[in-house]
């Protein structure tokens, strides 16, 4: 037999109610930030990625699913293609790609799945979803300023609310500018010179090619090490200080509440000052529900013009786990309002009248097959979780009124054609 690949899954119903839920809950709250949909391609150049998200993360050196162009001239032979692993930088492309700066800011979000080769775990998939977006423009146009991460932050805090998702903790850090990254990197470097030889592979080779990345390291033994590094904070210049004190400030007066946790650098490499995580307890290892932070170099890295941006994801996965938790899942899941019993040879032609109007009513119904037996009826009503089984025979035809019993009570009236649908959506 078949099966789905490893770390891939079937989204099945009932729960796809609720990312339908979730979706669109987002698309009302994203608009009113005025924010717009974009959607861009599932696979692109792989040197979008290696130059975006960066050659050192775990992402581009060990997660990435790449296979070389089939079909192409001779000249580009060995041309690479990835399947996404996030969006952003697709979102950047496009920024450059089709000159978006011509509209000034650009709000931009998008829905879809994003593919890393991670080992599968709770909340942890080889396909997964995410929900991002992304603020980015001239810094004429207002990209650079602490309003927009403050405008985001909050936006983030509304939508979660809205999903009623109780419990999550923003977690905030500024990670800096280049500027202060050379002096980090400087001192991470003296830091790590005595102790590298103590830490695994992957962070020795990182401690020469991007020391910033050892904070990725989740090898327990290597942890004391890495608690005692110093950490970005100290080593911030006055202009990302600034930044970051108004972004907290707003905050404040917004009324959203967070965590300063300098350990948090985040793991793409194209992150400059403010930089977060929400998580949410319920989530187990695997408690980031949304990551996100400023990238203002990203435009110029790819070479596009300046550009600066701000934008993050949310692990939509992640997100409707959480849900689960919460008691507004169960209002989401719908069930037929009706079962439609055609009971005898030459019902179903009518039984699909019925249907058919009461479906402009709005109504949800599930229709039989007049080759069934009462009994059967009954079952398969029960089984898809009909709140009434309608019964159409001939006398009620003739009659032009309808047995209508409710499953869970077994009430049972004759209701006239005309009547039905109030009947049924002021039961509601
Ligand atoms: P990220 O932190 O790599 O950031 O991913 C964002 C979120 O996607 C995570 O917090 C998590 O909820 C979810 N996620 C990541 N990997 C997996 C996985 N294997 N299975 C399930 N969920 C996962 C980014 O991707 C950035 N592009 C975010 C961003 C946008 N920054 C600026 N703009």
């Amino acid at each position: 037999m078949i099966k789905a690949v490893r770390g891939t899954r079937d989204l099945l119903p009932p729960e796809t109610a609720l990312w339908n839920f979730v979706e669109s809950a987002v698309r009302d709250v994203f608009r009113a930030y005025n924010f717009e949909e974009i959607r861009t391609p599932i696979f692109e150049d792989t040197q979008l990625f290696a130059r975006g998200v960066g050659e050192e993360t775990d992402i581009v050196s060990k997660e990435m699913y790449t296979w070389e162009d089939r079909g192409r001239a001779a000249s580009e032979k060995g041309h690479m293609l990835t399947l996404r692993p996030e969006n952003t930088a697709g979102v950047v492309r496009a920024y450059i790609e089709h000159k978006l700066w011509d509209r000034g800011l650009n709000k931009l979000y998008y829905i879809g799945p994003q593919f890393r080769r991670e080992r599968p775990q709770k909340g942890r998939y080889r396909q997964f979803y995410q929900i991002g977006a992304e603020v980015i423009g001239p810094a004429s146009a207002g990209s650079e300023s602490p309003a927009r991460d403050a405008e985001i932050l909050e936006m983030l805090a509304t939508l979660l609310d809205r999903l009623g998702i109780a419990g999550w903790n923003l977690e905030l850090n500024s990670v800096g500018c280049p500027n202060d990254r050379v002096a980090f990197n400087e001192a991470l470097r003296k830091a790590l010179e005595p102790v590298v030889g103590k830490m695994c592979v992957d962070c020795q080779r990182r401690a020469v090619t991007n020391p910033l990345r050892v904070f990725d390291c989740k090898v327990p033994e290597d942890q004391p090490i890495i608690e005692k590094l110093p950490r970005i904070s100290q080593f911030l210049d006055e202009p990302c200080r600034t930044h970051f004190v108004a972004v907290q400030e707003i905050l404040k007066a917004v009324g959203v509440s967070f965590t300063l946790n300098d350990r948090l650098v985040r793991g793409l490499d194209y992150y400059t000052r403010t930089a977060f995580e929400f998580t949410h307890g319920a989530l187990g290892a695997q408690n980031a529900i949304l990551g996100g932070g400023r990238y203002d170099g990203l435009s110029e890295a790819l070479g596009g013009p300046a550009a600066p941006g701000i934008g993050f994801a949310i692990g939509e996965d992640r997100l409707v786990m959480s849900l689960q938790e919460s008691a507004s899942a169960e209002a989401v899941l719908h069930k037929p309002d009706m079962y439609i019993a055609p009971l005898g040879l030459g019902m179903n032609a009518e039984a699909a009248r019925l249907a058919r109007e009461l479906r402009r009513h709005d109504l949800v119904v599930e229709l039989g097959d007049e080759s069934f037996r009462l009994k059967k009826s009954f079952e398969l009503a029960t089984k898809v979780g009909a709140k009434y089984i309608l019964i159409v025979g001939e006398n009620e035809v003739k009659a032009d009124a309808f047995a209508l019993k409710d499953l869970a009570t077994g009430e049972q009236v004759s209701v006239a054609r005309g009547d039905l649908a109030r009947r049924i959506q002021g039961e509601r």
